[in-house]
């Protein structure tokens, strides 16, 4: 049995090569890491290299996370190629113990570093750890194009944006109960977008990027893929209907919300309901 053969390696790779078929991933665009549980790190370390690779620091800090092992994609690596070539694509970085630096301990054969997010899904990992009591495991980011263009004509709000998505399909208030934040545009890769991204996290699952796309957590694979594919799904909705030019002669109320959310056992943001 080689590491390409455990289950939780299966499920990352089958996660790029979705996301791929979804169009989300042109060229490098996105990226994916997995905080392994316990468990699995124990039984992937024999895979590992001899020697890691030495420390890099990230310029963040997550204490909670310190000795966390995550399977990430690489910096300028194509999604298109995880799947015929995951040891060039991805790699495994062990996390130091004051939770600052990572080292690369599997993958990447060709060279390379992991993700030039890497910053911003550590932290965010670190919040959404915390806010989860450590069921998040999954952080993903993809270039959804609906949902960017929507970013050029509705006002950049959590609550302009939350609401828009709920009322685009009857499902997507139990999918997203607690709605969307949204972060205004800013350089990616570096810190500052790290930390806006995390003071979005603290209370959402899912960050719009403006004018760049989306970026959300979740427990497992299939929880977080499919809360990536429900949002961009109610964004392309949102730009098809605005496309047809006509006016809009209906659609979901504000007490439709509330009686889903009651129906379905789910608790929506109040504050942004009318
Ligand atoms: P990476 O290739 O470094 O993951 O960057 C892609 C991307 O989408 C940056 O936001
Ligand atoms: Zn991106």
């Amino acid at each position: 049995m080689g590491i390409l053969d455990f289950p939780i390696v299966k499920k990352f790779i089958r996660t790029c090569d979705d996301g791929w078929k979804q169009g989300w991933h042109e060229r490098n665009g996105g990226n994916l890491t997995y905080r392994l549980k316990e468990e699995e790190a124990a039984q992937l370390r024999p895979f590992f290299d001899m020697q890691p690779r030495p420390w890099v620091p990230m310029g963040v800090t997550g204490a909670n996370l310190a000795g966390e092992f995550f399977i990430a994609t690489g910096s300028g690596k194509f999604f298109r190629n995880v799947d015929p070539d995951p040891e060039d694509s991805l790699c495994i970085v062990e996390i130091n113990g004051a939770g600052d630096s990572y080292r690369i301990v599997w993958g990447l054969v060709n060279g390379g570093r992991p993700t030039s997010e890497f910053p911003t899904h550590f932290m965010n990992h670190s919040v959404r750890a915390a806010a989860t009591d450590g069921a998040t495991r999954v952080i993903y980011h993809a270039h959804t194009p609906n949902l960017i263009a929507m970013t050029y004509v509705l006002p950049l709000t959590d609550r302009d944006f939350s609401r828009a998505l709920w009322k685009s399909a009857t499902e997507c208030p139990v999918v997203f109960p607690g709605g969307v934040g949204v972060v205004p545009w800013m350089v990616p890769g570096g810190a500052d977008i790290a930390l806006a991204t995390c003071e979005k996290m603290k209370t959402f699952e899912a960050a719009v990027w403006a004018q760049h796309g989306l970026f959300v957590s979740g427990p497992d694979f299939d929880i977080t893929f499919g809360l990536m594919h429900t949002i961009e799904k109610a964004a392309q909705i949102w730009i098809l209907q605005k496309s047809t030019g006509l006016p809009e002669l209906q659609t979901i109320t504000d007490d439709g919300l509330r009686a889903i959310a009651r129906d379905f056992g789910v608790t929506l943001r109040e504050e942004f309901l009318d």
